[in-house]
């Protein structure tokens, strides 16, 4: 006869059910600093057609280059570990670039190379310059890491506030100054004189997060300066040009002495064998993207073009990367809910203090621009009455 269970299913729910104290008791042993944070959560409603708040490429890679992973999906061993790097798509990326694969570290896309780096750099009380506003995940990195923001407001036309920065380096002797460049949310760019500038007065790294570098010029960003300044750091993503958002492939570009210190903290295995064979096949179609970019630069363009000519926008950013800053006559909440109602999706930037009531949106296709543009029009009239 088969043994009755010692305990059923209902009997353990009421042995085990869970007392608030225990949890409470161990949530407290969760560092301080991590409980004061929140979690970033980026929500896509069910009904939103038209996606333009996430910086996004609008364009997915066509068919037949997927398909070209077939091979891939049946030959890759799953049951093996990938390399430690991602040796085939650190080699492709170099080509890309121009460089060595030892200036190159692939990672799980961009936001995963910037906590290395923070991890690598900032101890408690380690000063770091960040010129806001800035791509928000660069302040909580040095929160968790327990450094010293030292900010450095934008000029009145958001616009890098080049004297302050240079100031606040010769100050502060930071371990490390975050230029974005394009700079997301502003949009605003600084010129390669500059950045050198930056580089020369800098006793201490400086991290260019060139996510959007394609978009602007030859695309080439600040590449070339690795020869002479083993202290810049270039961080780069496949999400935006390459249109690679859902699939995770940043890197980092640096003197191959500090990329071998940075390598000492990765976990290993951070980009899988079938992220690395998309990479190199995204890679050897860059024409594809180089096409694509032109396109979105150019309807970029027709969007700042037309949002001058909307009643109710009463602030338009000039922007050198694939989205734009506005502000207009109404709460930028109202308006995101309008447009969102409309099944169209824009990012509320009043989180940023200095961004209070601005709207970003990012240039999408050109039928869902037109969309966006005639929607953007009504809402601003209805809502104004
Ligand atoms: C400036 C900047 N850096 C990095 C990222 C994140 O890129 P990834 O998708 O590679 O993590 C973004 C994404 O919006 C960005 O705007």
């Amino acid at each position: 006869m088969p043994h009755a269970p010692i305990l059923n299913h209902k009997d353990l729910m009421t042995e085990r059910a869970i007392q608030p104290e225990v949890l409470i008791h161990l949530i407290d042993k969760i560092r301080p600093n991590i409980r004061a944070e929140h979690a970033y959560l980026v929500g896509l409603e069910a009904h939103i057609a038209t996606k333009l708040n996430q910086n996004e490429n609008p364009y997915d890679w066509p068919s037949d280059i997927k398909a070209q992973l077939f091979d891939s999906f049946l030959t890759i061993p799953w049951n093996r570990y990938p390399n430690d790097q991602p040796v085939l798509l650190q080699k492709a990326i170099a080509d890309y670039v121009g460089l060595s694969p030892d200036q190159v570290l692939v990672s799980n896309g961009s936001n995963e190379m910037m906590l290395s780096i923070g991890s690598v750099l900032i101890g408690k009380d380690t000063p770091v310059v960040l010129p806001t506003p800035l791509f928000s995940l660069y302040e909580k990195i040095v929160r968790l890491c327990e450094g010293q923001i030292i900010s450095v407001a934008c000029l009145p036309d958001f616009g890098f506030d080049l004297p302050a920065i240079r100031e606040a380096i010769r100050t502060n002797n930071p371990v490390l100054t975050v230029i974005g460049a394009p700079n997301n949310p502003t949009g605003a760019h600084v010129s390669k004189e500059d950045l050198l500038d930056i580089l020369e007065i800098s006793s201490g790294f400086v991290l260019i997060d060139e996510a959007y570098a394609e978009f602007v010029g030859d695309g080439r960003g600040m590449q070339a300066a690795l020869a002479q300044y083993p202290n810049l750091l270039i961080l780069r993503t496949f999400s935006k040009s390459f249109a690679l958002a859902g699939i995770r492939i940043g890197y980092l570009l640096g003197h191959p002495a500090v990329l071998r210190e940075i390598l000492k903290y990765r976990i290993p295995f951070m980009v899988d064998h079938l992220t690395e064979r998309i990479g190199v096949t995204v890679l050897q179609h860059a024409d594809w993207m180089r096409e694509k970019v032109r396109e979105i630069v150019s309807e970029t363009q027709r969007l700042q073009q037309a949002l001058k000519e909307v009643p109710g926008i009463i602030q338009l950013l000039p922007t050198e990367a694939n989205f734009m800053l506005f502000k207009t006559n109404l709460p930028a909440k109202k308006v995101m809910d309008a447009m969102s109602e409309k099944g169209i999706l824009l990012r509320n930037m009043s989180g940023y203090v200095e961004l209070n009531n601005f709207l970003r949106v990012n240039a999408g296709t050109p039928e869902e621009n037109d969309r966006f543009l005639e929607a953007i029009k009504i809402v601003l009239r209805e809502e104004e009455r």
